[in-house]
């Protein structure tokens, strides 16, 4: 049997999900309430991989602790610190070669979410004894992504963000490769935007003789750039929880009404008069009065929420919300208050609003 290492990236500033990740590594932002980057580690896992690295900016530590030793997964996790700055993801493969060996691996963008396994791209990866996988997802906006360009079922060239694609296919990030792979990261020159490309590399392995293949992603595939791709995340990682069972710990008044699935933690208390409309997920410790929650809506722990509506929202923890509105589509981060204006005076609308911040009213 061939062993199989895994490198997962975890680094980078995140910048278009700022204020959100001044304070915390976008790949710990909770997506139906867990850290986004466990996703991948479970889809790793799930395909037998037992040793994984993971790439984190220099003197991160927030990574490790939420993630730990692995050993939840029944994993051995390295931590890599990305050396000589931010240049591109075939220099993170340059900087991971000692941890990685000879041995093949899976490279995984912490950022992408799919649903479903990646069992299938390993075992193509295996059995058609190939040099390089590539997962692809037909997208409606291939600028900017990877872009395969196909002939007679093969991969014959890989162009990075291309104005004019080849093709509606983006190449994720998800790939499979054999140790040739840091031939080409060897032989690419940087990019006009000065990055050392992995659209490059793989362009490089074809044009030299190596037999890249690929599979199609059916399912649903996202790289979660921007607040909106979040959001999708969210729903759609509530929408695959729900067709499991969702645990309720905590404690649902007489009264109150829930719909569809809903997981509720311990130590949560729901009152009386609340509406829950699944798919839900709220975590522990947190009290909800006189309010509606809505479809698509991850709620943290300890948060309290009184006289609000709110739905296809990610609520961190710690919050407090209690404002006779209804929130949409918003995200919002750990230790913030959203309260009705009347309670104070004068009139108006009083923010503390952190740089970068959206706030529609
Ligand atoms: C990177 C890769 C790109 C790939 C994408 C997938 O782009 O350079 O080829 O399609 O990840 O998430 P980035 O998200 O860094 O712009």
């Amino acid at each position: 049997m061939i062993t199989m290492k895994a490198l997962i990236t975890a680094g980078g500033k995140a910048t278009r999900l700022r204020p959100i990740t001044w304070t915390i590594n976008k790949h710990l932002i909770p997506l139906a309430n867990k850290p986004m980057i466990f996703y991948a580690i479970e889809k790793i896992a799930e395909a037998g991989v037992k040793d994984i690295g993971i790439n984190i900016n220099p003197g991160d530590t927030a990574i490790q602790e939420a993630v730990g030793d692995g050993s939840r997964w029944g994993v051995k996790i390295t931590f890599i610190e990305q050396t000589g700055g931010p240049k591109g993801l075939a220099h993170i493969l340059k900087v991971a070669r000692p941890f990685i060996g000879d041995e093949p691996f899976i490279f995984y963008l912490g950022d992408n979410i799919i649903l479903g396994s990646i069992v299938r791209f390993v075992e193509k990866f295996k059995k058609e004894k190939l040099n390089g996988l590539l997962a692809l997802s037909s997208v409606r906006d291939p600028q900017r992504f990877g872009v395969p360009e196909i002939k007679d079922g093969k991969i014959v060239r890989v162009d990075e963000k291309p104005a004019e694609p080849k093709s509606n296919y983006a190449v994720t990030g998800i790939y499979v490769y054999d140790s040739n792979v840091f031939k080409a990261v060897e032989a690419i020159k940087p990019s006009s935007r000065g990055e050392y490309e992995i659209s490059d590399v793989h362009t490089w392995l074809i044009e030299n003789g190596y037999d890249i293949g690929y599979e199609e992603i059916t399912g649903w595939w996202k790289d979660t750039g921007k607040p909106e791709d979040l959001l999708e995340g969210n729903q759609l990682l509530l929408t695959e929880m729900s067709r499991g069972v969702m645990p309720m710990e905590g404690e649902v008044a007489e009264g109150a009404t829930i719909h569809g699935k809903v997981s509720i933690g311990a130590g949560t208390k729901i009152g009386r008069r609340v509406l829950i409309r699944g798919p839900v997920v709220i975590g522990e410790g947190c009290a909800i009065e006189n309010s509606y929650i809505g479809p698509y809506t991850a709620i943290g722990n300890n948060v309290e929420i009184y006289n609000t509506e709110i739905e296809h929202s990610v609520v961190f923890d710690y919050v407090d919300i209690n404002c006779s509105r209804r929130i949409v589509d918003s995200l919002i981060g750990k230790n913030a208050t959203v309260i009705a204006a009347h309670e104070s005076l004068p009139l108006g609308n009083r923010l503390i609003v952190g740089d970068n911040s959206l706030v529609e009213v």
